[in-house]
């Protein structure tokens, strides 16, 4: 990945479909110093998705596409991202498959939040598989998007104990709140 030069900021565009508090979260990095990236662009598969608001609340560009047809719609996030000037991606809670002719037109610049230790728990329920199976320990990840889901290379994690009395709740909220602290330490790494 390029190296800062110092003064210019990374124009970034963050996916979503739902929450959004990794999205606020990397908005409010966004704005400290030390931030590489400058977040231009929200774009979510659905206008239900509750981040969209910090899209007005922050004054960010917003776009939903809906993922109908996804080979029209791949190619129109393409070009919508082209139009903005867009250099990095960073999905949060982004519930759709990206093709992989858009994954390889911004390869090694799509980055992807998962709420499990990868390799361990790809794809849906981690806390709910991990509490089943009586694992030890949670955790999250931060990894490069590759054709294949959950797959691209890590870039960092971050793990926590799971306690005999972790519910799934419970369990959900201590790591999202490591997400938080992860998906900006992640990109800290990334550019410097
Ligand atoms: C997070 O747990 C993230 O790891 C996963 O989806 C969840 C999104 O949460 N990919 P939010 O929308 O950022 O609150």
């Amino acid at each position: 990945m390029e190296k800062l030069t110092g003064l210019r900021k990374i124009k970034t565009a963050v996916f979503i479909s739902g929450t959004g508090s990794n999205l606020k979260n990397l908005i409010k990095f966004s704005k400290t110093k030390k931030s590489p990236i400058v977040i231009d662009l929200i774009i979510s598969n659905t206008a239900l998705a509750k981040g969209l608001r910090y899209a007005d609340q922050f004054n960010i560009k917003k776009k939903v596409f809906n993922f109908k047809n996804n080979k029209i719609n791949n190619n129109n996030i393409l070009i919508y991202l082209k139009k903005n000037q867009i250099e990095f991606i960073c999905l949060a809670g982004f519930m759709k498959i990206l093709s992989s002719s858009f994954i390889k037109k911004f390869n090694g610049k799509i980055i992807n939040i998962h709420p499990s230790l990868l390799p361990r728990y790809k794809g849906l329920n981690t806390h709910e598989r991990a509490i089943k199976n009586k694992d030890k320990f949670a955790g999250c990840s931060v990894h490069y998007v590759s054709a294949k889901l959950d797959s691209g290379r890590i870039i960092m994690q971050k793990k926590i104990r799971i306690n005999a009395k972790d519910t799934l709740i419970s369990l959900s909220k201590k790591v999202l709140k490591k997400e938080h602290q992860l998906y900006p330490d992640s990109i800290l790494k990334i550019f410097n």
